[in-house]
């Protein structure tokens, strides 16, 4: 028994030995650059900052994040922040319709449904029923504003309220109750120039 760990003992010393001359044989004969003290120590800071981040958001290859830091879900947006945004984008649409700007109520459809991709990180389960809200209460909506149509616009605008606030309520937000704007949250565009839905580039009808 202490025979063999001795000879197990002799023989890692010799694989080692073998690997450490392997090792300093392939280095470049030339260029070896030593660093300096000072810049190997802010190497170092350096290093521990990133090995830091790392623990906290994972790391490049795909180490997961581990779920108990808040840097990635404290600090992604979820409902409040993005349905900000979504319900000023909302109100803006209607006076965009309303003024003749047919392109940007199209763009403004467009980036009020992109203003809940946050979402898809802090509210995976919610993801169904934003689909489902899209199809049922934005998308016809967006097909009024393709037709240039702002008497079926108006009427569907209201029902899609609706939709807006069966969601809330079915949340627990019964009380953020969205009524028909009065005035848009952007003061400053100009909603009565005139415009086309196509002037928008990425205008699509919904299921084209
Ligand atoms: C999928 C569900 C859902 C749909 C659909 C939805 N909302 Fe919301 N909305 C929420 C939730 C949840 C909150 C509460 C925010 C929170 O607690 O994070 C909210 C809050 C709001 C707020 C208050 C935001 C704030 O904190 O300042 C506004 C404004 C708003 N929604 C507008 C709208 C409008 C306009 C529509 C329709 C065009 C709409 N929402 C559709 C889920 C939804």
């Amino acid at each position: 028994m202490r025979k063999s760990i001795l000879l197990g003992g002799v023989l890692l010393l010799f694989v080692l030995g073998i690997v450490l001359s392997g090792c300093s044989q392939s280095q470049p004969p030339v260029a070896q650059s030593t660093p300096t003290p000072s810049s190997a120590a802010a190497d170092q800071e350096v290093l521990k900052r990133i090995e830091a981040i790392e623990k906290k958001v994972g790391n490049v290859e795909g180490t997961p994040f581990n779920g108990k830091d808040i840097s990635i879900l404290g600090t992604t947006p979820m409902f409040a922040l993005t349905m900000r945004e979504y319900g000023d984008r909302y109100s803006d649409m209607f006076f965009a319709a309303k003024g003749g700007n047919w392109a940007l109520a199209a763009y403004l459809d467009h980036y009020l449904r992109k203003a809940l991709t946050w979402t898809k990180v802090t509210k995976p389960l919610a993801q169904d029923s934003i689909n489902s809200f899209n199809k049922t209460y934005l998308d016809p909506l967006l097909v009024t504003v393709g037709k240039k149509d702002f008497k079926a616009f108006e009427e569907q605008y209201n029902k899609t309220l609706q939709g807006c606030n069966a969601c809330h309520k079915a949340m627990g937000y019964g009380f953020v109750e969205i009524l028909p704007p009065k005035e848009p949250a952007d003061k400053h565009m100009d909603y009565s120039k005139k415009t086309e839905p196509k002037d928008y580039k990425d205008f699509k009808l919904p299921g084209s």
